[in-house]
């Protein structure tokens, strides 16, 4: 070969093997904030073994997206310790605090969704709160974890990828918000916790996941029929506090102690978790007829953990002038009571909602 051609070929050679060296050419990566809150995934125990008697909340959202550079394969994101609790002491003040933000982030142009970490005790009443008042139909997320940091085999990682790549899918979007955990997509409204302990822990036991996680990708089978996000009525834009609310727990022998002090502490609604189909005890009919006389809103719920409450089932709704629940856990109806009482006290009203949402 003369000299000539072997430049030639040379080049040649060069120009491959630079364009091989060359990333190459990713689309422009979705932008995901990440909203922490707290619980067992920033949380720390004594020993890698150590999976009960840890302490939650102790790692900030720095740790949690350092702990997974992988993190920027799917997203630019960027995280914000919006606070740093187990969430058995989430509020309905934290809600609302939660709530703004995540309204203000996806209000801009340069946020494509948001995950929010967050304790697994109270997950789903935040992702349902968050789920009826959210106003846009970029993706929100929730996520948690159930072992700490520390522990082998932590779970934490891999469901913040899962669920950061889930904020950052289009296909996500519209969904209402969701909670992703153990590879799986659950509907705020349906999903529940179902075990103290386990990894596989969320699930909507009736009426299934939304989808699944495979590979920090998506793949939906299912979509809500019940009003989310925009669609909803609840503007929580002038709200300084919101209504109070309790649940009471029937049980045999439970009385109306506990409806008398509900009464007694000014809430504007019940919700009572009755037994089997919303059935009331001869008290706790006598206390909750005072308390609706009193202006007090009772919602009639369940404390079975499937199935409906029927309206004019178990009670006469209608002459007691109740709200049924539907297929509404307590702690959901509590959620969506509170919501419902900032818009009406009107028990139609209020029951019409327990339909749509
Ligand atoms: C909590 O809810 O903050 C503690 C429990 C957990 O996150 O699994």
């Amino acid at each position: 070969m003369n000299t000539r051609l072997t430049q030639l070929a040379a080049g040649v050679l060069a120009t491959v093997f630079s364009v091989a060296a060359q990333p190459a050419r990713e689309p422009r990566l979705p932008n995901v904030a990440i909203l922490a809150t707290g619980g067992t995934i920033a949380g720390t125990g004594a020993t890698s073994t150590t999976t009960v008697g840890y302490k939650a909340a102790t790692l900030g959202v720095d740790a949690l997206i350092a702990a997974v550079p992988e993190l920027a394969r799917v997203a630019h994101v960027s995280g914000e310790q919006v606070f740093q609790i187990a969430s058995e002491n989430m509020t309905p003040g934290h809600w609302l605090q939660l709530a703004r933000r995540v309204n203000e982030l996806l209000a801009r142009d340069d946020v494509d969704g948001v995950a929010i970490t967050h304790g697994t005790d109270t997950l789903e009443e935040t992702a349902y709160f968050l789920d009826l008042v959210v106003k846009r139909s970029k993706p929100v997320v929730l996520v948690g974890a159930m072992r700490p940091s520390t522990s082998l085999s932590a779970d934490g990682p891999m469901n913040l990828y899962n669920a950061v790549a889930l904020a950052a899918s289009p296909d996500a979007a519209g969904r209402g918000v969701m909670v992703c955990m153990n590879d799986q997509i659950n509907a705020a409204r349906d999903v529940t916790k179902t075990n103290t302990a386990t990894l596989d822990t969320f699930r909507a036991p009736e009426l299934g996941p939304l989808g699944v996680m495979e590979s920090g990708h998506p793949t939906f089978y299912r979509t809500t029929t019940r009003l989310h996000t925009s669609a909803t009525e609840f503007d929580i834009g002038p709200i300084q506090e919101l209504p109070k609310v309790g649940i009471v727990l029937a049980y045999a022998g439970s009385g109306r102690v506990a409806i008398d002090a509900m009464v007694a502490a000014g809430v504007r609604g019940i919700v009572h978790a009755g037994t089997g189909n919303g059935s009331l005890s001869t008290d706790a009919k006598a206390a909750l007829v005072e308390a609706r006389s009193k202006g007090i809103v009772v919602v009639r719920a369940s404390r079975v953990p499937g199935g409906t409450v029927a309206r004019n089932g178990e009670a006469d709704d209608d002459a007691l002038d109740f709200v049924a629940a539907d297929n509404l856990s307590p702690q959901k109806a509590r959620v969506l009571l509170t919501l419902a009482l900032t818009r009406t006290a009107d028990t139609h009203e209020i029951q019409g909602m327990f339909r749509r949402y």
